[in-house]
């Protein structure tokens, strides 16, 4: 039969599969490697895969694409990130090394508070045209799905500018400020609302106040903004999360089930930010609101770490933020694999805490300081991440039916991508059977 493209030769097919559900527990350590390995492409989605001659045996491309000496691997997902923002947090950076913490900045008005003024200044356009050269360099290291949360808005308009930008970003006119012209990005775009991320400044010492506007007016406007936008419609199958910071001096457990349960009850599935600097109950809550996510988990205790693996709800471990914050105390992410947790990680890729755009680099960090196999870490930054945003019936593994998001490395072991650090092992990116970046014929 021919199909649209043939990928043939792969000195290792790295399928990440695992039909139906995230990876847990000893299947984390399996790749699904084939050596000699190709996948057939018909329509943008995956009809075929295996050993090379087999495929070869049913299939030939109208397009062909030999992988001698290569790797081919799913298209990396990041399901954690604050890619929209304005400005950037330079001068904190210096103030962090000379010793002030992150969250003595948060308090003084700065760190999130600062990217807030920044980003409420800025325009749709120039929310968009900072936002795209990020993407771009996510995209040449491999990242074809990206989670993308509001929260540096936080109050109704800026938070409906901040999901308005990513609409333009993913090739929607925008429906509040039509933004021209339209031009997708091949990243695609996930959106979640984050309107409960910190206190804004009009509200200091009044977070429950806040929380009545997000509840009372920012949850139905984004509502209602998301079922008119270019994420609701299509085969796509996505949802708009609902996010909280739970954390001291931030939203505590209450304030945070609050915000997730208001979310829920408008059909916006779960996430939270917890136990990044304490432990609030976070993590337990999660996993009693089925959660899709709960993201950090840097000091989450033994009890709330058997309760998520006992859930359906991923854990997303972050270890950019504690490289990023100076720490050597990272997320005890081998401990949550061992007791079953689905484990993911992601970038946080976001102007303060985590400045990294590279979910290879934060594979070898994963694979350094929190004892995780390669395997591990690659199947958490696919096919778990996948289900992490709720895409892991469409994304995240090479299996006949998915889409055909795939990567070529420039190496023949797919262990290199956490092997290596500080390089760019990604040789090819296919988002849905299309070449979108090609480092080796030298267009990006
Ligand atoms: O995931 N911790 C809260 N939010 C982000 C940081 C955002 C920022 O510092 O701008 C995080 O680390
Ligand atoms: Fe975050």
């Amino acid at each position: 039969m021919k199909v649209d493209l043939l990928v043939h030769s792969g000195a290792q097919l790295v399928t990440c599969a695992s039909p139906d559900r995230p990876k847990r527990g000893r299947a984390m350590a399996d790749v699904g490697l084939i050596p000699d390995g190709a996948v057939a492409v018909e329509d943008g989605r995956i009809v075929a895969c295996g050993p090379t001659p087999e495929v070869r045996a049913d299939y030939s491309g109208r397009d062909t694409l030999d992988a001698s000496d290569r790797v081919i691997c799913p298209g990396l997902v990041d399901c954690h990130t604050h890619l929209v923002y304005a400005g950037d947090r330079v001068g904190e950076f210096d103030m962090r090394i000379r010793g002030a913490t992150y969250m003595e900045i948060l308090q003084a008005g700065g760190g999130i508070l600062s990217t807030v003024k920044a980003t409420r200044a800025a325009t749709v356009e120039q929310l968009v045209a900072a936002a795209r050269p990020r993407l771009d360099t996510m995209l040449a290291l491999g990242t074809t799905t990206a989670e993308v949360k509001t929260g540096y808005g936080l109050d109704t308009r800026s938070e409906l500018k901040m999901l308005e930008t990513m609409a333009v970003l993913a090739g929607g006119k925008g429906i509040l400020n039509a933004c021209s012209p339209p031009r997708e990005h091949p990243v695609e775009l996930v959106p979640t609302f984050l309107g409960a991320h910190a206190v804004p400044a009009e509200y200091q010492g009044r977070a429950d106040e806040y929380l009545d506007l997000v509840v009372e007016e920012m949850l139905p406007a984004v509502s209602a903004w998301y079922g008119g936008s270019p994420f609701a419609g299509g085969g796509g199958q996505m949802s708009l999360f609902c996010d909280v910071f739970c954390e001291e001096k931030v939203f505590d457990r209450f304030q945070s089930e609050r915000v997730l349960r208001a979310g829920l009850e408008r059909g916006l599935p779960a996430k939270i930010h917890a136990d990044e600097f304490c432990s609030l109950g976070g993590a337990a809550l999660a996993a009693e609101l089925g959660a899709v996510s709960a993201d950090h988990l840097d000091v989450t205790p033994a009890d709330e770490i058997a309760a998520l693996a006992a859930s359906d709800t991923v854990g997303v471990v972050l270890p950019a933020v504690n490289f990023n914050l100076g720490s050597a105390q990272f997320a005890n992410a081998r401990a949550m694999i061992d007791a079953g947790m689905a484990l993911s990680l992601a970038t946080d890729l976001n102007p303060g805490s985590a400045p990294c755009p590279s979910l290879p680099l934060v594979m070898a960090m994963a694979c350094r300081y929190q004892r995780l196999l390669p395997a591990e870490a690659l199947n958490a930054c696919t096919i778990n991440a996948a289900h992490a945003i709720g895409l892991g019936d469409r994304i995240g593994s090479i299996e006949v039916g998915k889409q055909a998001d795939m990567l070529i490395l420039n190496r023949a072991d797919y262990r290199h991508l956490a092997y290596q650090f500080g390089a760019v092992p990604v040789e090819r990116v296919m988002k849905r059977g299309r070449l979108v970046t090609d480092v080796a014929a030298g267009c990006q």
